[in-house]
């Protein structure tokens, strides 16, 4: 049975995929944990372009990591209470990018539209920093949990050399757990008939499981009393993973931004910047929820980093992938990323699976 993306009308074929496509520029970007730029600049990559980020005077500001004068990378420079100093000649730009110091200059003022740097949209929200190298919408997605009572936080970050939109895929797909993550995510003897609702969102599409503890290690130690979960999609770069209870109280939500660092011309990376965020049972502090927790999440990741980067030179960009009934979601992210008009709210789907 094909899952249909209700209210829009599917054009591929059910066995095969789109070719490989770019995440588009007019976006926002989660590029960094808000805690990773302290005294020091940071540099990021978006689609191939670099950007740093640094805080002067107390404001955090991203500017085109590149100076005006000899185009020598800002991110080199010295952070200073008015702004930030290229390694070069040493001019000094302001949050705005406008210049403010030019060493050695004694008559005239430094400032020329000619010489500003560019400044970038940038924005701090749920301890992420959101980054645009285009233009973006009004507002970057909401992580759910961050910041509520009682929850703790975990972040962490890597990269994997591979296609964003097939780690994106990876991350919310469940049919390869049992092979790769074997026992710790899922277990091959022990799969279930899962009812599963596939439904669009406002800017994205989720697959609600109706799963009782999934059969791996890590939901039978940290998962016992999760009814539900889902694997949501938040245009373009966002993909969520959410476990709730029989109240439905989310008890654990698991949010990672797909950052395409290369352009579609390079060999692939994309940075992924991770915040899991859970309500621990009120016996065990979260501290030590966490401690426990993260080794199983590491191991998780390093083996899917490690598919991911065997796919990743086999890529024919001629080959279409080919599609089943049990890619649940893939479809709708490459109409999505082809279409982003398709980011219509619809009515469910529903269909099982054996996980
Ligand atoms: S290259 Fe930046 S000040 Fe000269
Ligand atoms: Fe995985």
């Amino acid at each position: 049975m094909r899952v249909a993306y209700p209210r829009v009308e599917v054009s591929l074929p059910a066995d095969a995929g789109p070719h490989a496509q770019a995440l588009p520029i007019d976006a926002w970007y989660a590029v960094a944990h808000d805690r990773e730029v302290g005294a020091s600049p940071r540099s990021v990559r978006i689609l191939g372009q670099s950007a740093v980020l640094f805080r002067s005077g107390g404001e955090l500001a991203a500017l085109r990591d590149r100076c005006p004068h000899r185009h020598a990378p800002l991110s080199d420079g010295v952070v200073h209470p008015d702004g930030l100093a290229c390694p070069y000649h040493g001019w000094r730009f302001a949050p705005d990018g406008r210049c403010v110091a030019m060493p050695g200059l004694v008559d005239g003022s430094p400032d020329a539209p000619s010489r500003r740097a560019d400044p970038l949209p940038v924005r701090v929200q749920d301890g992420l920093i959101w980054l645009s190298v285009g233009e973006p919408p009004a507002d970057p997605p909401r992580l759910p949990l961050v910041g509520q009572s009682a929850v703790h936080t975990l972040r962490w970050r890597f990269d994997v050399r591979a296609d964003p939109v097939d780690a994106l895929e990876n991350f919310l797909d469940p049919t390869h757990t049992h092979t790769v993550h074997p026992g710790l995510v899922r277990t091959e003897g022990s799969r279930r008939r899962v009812p599963v609702t596939v439904r669009g969102l406002p800017g994205g599409v989720e697959a609600v499981y109706q799963e009782e503890a999934q059969s791996g290690l890590i939901a039978r130690w940290f998962g016992a009393d999760i009814r539900e979960s889902y694997g949501r999609y938040l245009w373009p770069g966002l993909a969520q993973l959410g476990y709730r209870d029989a109240e439905g109280t989310e008890k654990l939500v698991i949010s990672a931004s797909f950052v395409p660092a290369s352009t579609p011309g390079e060999p692939p990376e994309v940075d992924l910047v991770a915040v899991v965020s859970g309500r621990p049972p009120r016996w065990i502090p979260g501290v030590v929820m966490g401690a426990l927790l993260a080794p199983f999440l590491k191991r998780t990741v390093a083996q899917d980093k490690a598919i991911l980067e065997r796919v990743a030179p086999l890529r024919d960009p001629e080959r279409r992938y080919a599609m089943s009934p049990l890619d649940l979601l893939r479809p709708h992210i490459d109409r999505l990323l082809a279409d982003p008009e398709r980011l219509t709210p619809s009515t469910p789907r529903s269909t099982r699976l054996d996980l």
